[in-house]
């Protein structure tokens, strides 16, 4: 392929990844969204393949890495549960990472043609990259651990972390000035600091992620994602590659507001995050000592329910990680059909971070064929419960704590929350009185114009179902 076809394919690549991003930013436009990003995908891959810079036995190395590759992530992607997604993108953005390490290492060990001042941009390019790079793996593998409990949530404080941390980046700078001053030899001079400060890098993104706790693991992962994103256009600058730098821009921004994003949902400072020391590994409480709730639980069943709902004009629906689990969203989905055909005002109200990924409850509700002008963002519906006759809460808990907001001793203080507790009656579903992701009790149950609804959600929701076509 000529070098202007190539250029004009990786710009409509590029056109399309923002194309992609634009269409996720919205429910309605996400399936879109996706489809651009696959097509501008297939687009990089074949114009690289056809590029100059793959030749005769490179094909065989080609496919030989892109074949497996491309079976073992569409297994795994099938497969892999709503509520593992985390996991498996903490996996994958540790992959970016390691490839980011090994291409610089790879840059430095092949020969250059630059000299003087390009070829000291280079090595400072294959430095940063490198360091980005094993952060980003090893940070990514203990996310990994933690999502999915092999490793333990609570943070792993070391005395003096911070003196730690900075004398590892203070040593990374050193050096770095060791390796751009040993210049890039046939002999590669620079290879020993380079390797010394991969070594350092990688213990860094350990100690990094050890120190915070699972209640923010959230904001680390989309973190790792800012972090892939920039060492992939690293990589880019390093292979003289357009589309990998756009890209890994692309990646490195998204990700970095999106953790903006969810800090700003859970009431927490970037910096705090990154510093660690926060949260549990799930069932006790955090740092702090909350409040035990007062007062005295009321419980209801089916029957009761359904006379509610069919009394009530106007219902918030609140889904959470307990619908994921229960996969209550196609019986609820149904419940909503029955209630809109008799002329209810029936909407969902979704918490930036209900269930355990970001847009979780959006996706489940979009699989259901829950129409996409009835689900709101929590700024968007938060003021509306004084006027509503009835909320259902379905398997959520932290997002739904008043704690959140008048508890200032309490480890979730401060985050924004569902305000069900004001509207005329608002109906909790989940199993047990046990607690969420915060390991903090809900005052909430305990409210005289709430009500738990006690049983698995989508056995409730099915039963529900029954009455109200019966
Ligand atoms: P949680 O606070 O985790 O509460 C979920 C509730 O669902 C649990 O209390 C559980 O109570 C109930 N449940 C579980 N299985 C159920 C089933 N089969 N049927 C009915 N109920 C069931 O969830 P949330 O309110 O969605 O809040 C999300 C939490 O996760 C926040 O603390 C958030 O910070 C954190 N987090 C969010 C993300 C993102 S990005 N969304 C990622 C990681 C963590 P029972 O056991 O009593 O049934």
């Amino acid at each position: 392929m000529s070098e202007s076809l190539l250029t004009v394919a990786y710009i409509a690549a590029s056109a399309l990844f923002i194309l992609s991003l634009g269409g996720l930013s919205n429910q309605e436009t996400a399936r879109r969204g996706n489809l651009y990003g696959i097509i501008g995908m297939v687009i990089a891959l074949l114009a690289t393949a056809a590029g100059a810079g793959v030749s005769g036995g490179g094909y065989a190395v080609l496919a030989a890495a892109i074949v497996p590759g491309a079976i073992i992530g569409a297994v795994l992607a099938a497969r892999v549960a709503m509520t593992s997604m985390p996991e498996l993108v903490a996996v994958l953005h540790s992959f970016v990472g390691l490839a980011a390490v090994l291409v610089g290492i790879a840059s430095y060990l092949g020969p250059t043609s630059l000299s003087g001042t390009e070829l000291t941009i280079h090595q400072i390019e294959i430095y940063v990259g490198v360091f980005v790079g094993a952060v980003t793996f090893t940070g990514s593998v203990i996310a990994f651990g933690k999502l999915r409990g092999s490793i333990s949530g609570k943070p792993f404080i070391m005395p003096a972390r911070h003196m730690v941390n900075l004398a590892m980046v203070l040593g990374s700078c050193y050096l770095g000035y060791d390796f751009v001053a040993a210049g890039h030899g046939a002999a590669h001079p620079g290879l020993m600091p380079l390797l010394i400060m991969t070594g350092i890098a990688c213990v860094l993104g350990v100690h990094m992620v050890m120190a915070i706790g699972g209640a923010d693991m959230p904001v680390v992962v989309s973190m790792l994602n800012s972090y892939s994103g920039w060492a992939a256009s690293a990589a880019g600058f390093m292979l003289s590659n357009d589309l990998l730098i756009i890209t890994g821009a692309l990646v490195g921004s998204s990700g970095a507001i999106l953790s903006y994003i969810m800090c700003a949902a859970m009431n927490r400072s970037f910096i705090s995050v990154i510093l660690g020391g926060f949260g549990t590994d799930g069932g006790a409480p955090a740092a702090g000592g909350a409040k035990t709730p007062q007062g005295t639980v009321t419980s209801v069943e089916v029957d009761e329910v359904a006379e509610r709902v069919k009394d009530a004009t106007s219902i918030i629906i609140i889904p959470g990680y307990g619908m994921a689990v229960a996969q209550a969203q196609h019986s609820l989905s149904e419940v909503v059909k029955i209630l809109r055909g008799k002329k209810k005002d029936v909407r969902f109200a979704i918490h930036p971070v209900a269930g355990r990924l970001p847009g979780h409850m959006n996706v489940l509700l979009a699989e259901a064929n829950v129409p996409y002008d009835i689900v709101l963002e929590m700024d968007e519906i938060n003021d509306d419960f004084p006027g509503t006759d009835l909320v259902l809460v379905i398997g959520a808990n932290d997002i739904v704590n008043p704690s959140a907001l008048d508890d200032p001793s309490s480890p979730i203080a401060g985050m924004p929350v569902l305000e069900c507790w004001k509207s005329g009656n608002t109906i909790v579903m989940k199993r047990s009185m046990g607690t969420g992701y915060a390991g903090v009790d809900n005052p909430l149950f305990f409210k005289d114009n709430s009500d738990m609804w006690f049983g698995d959600a989508k056995k409730n929701i099915d039963a529900l179902l029954s009455k109200l076509r019966g």
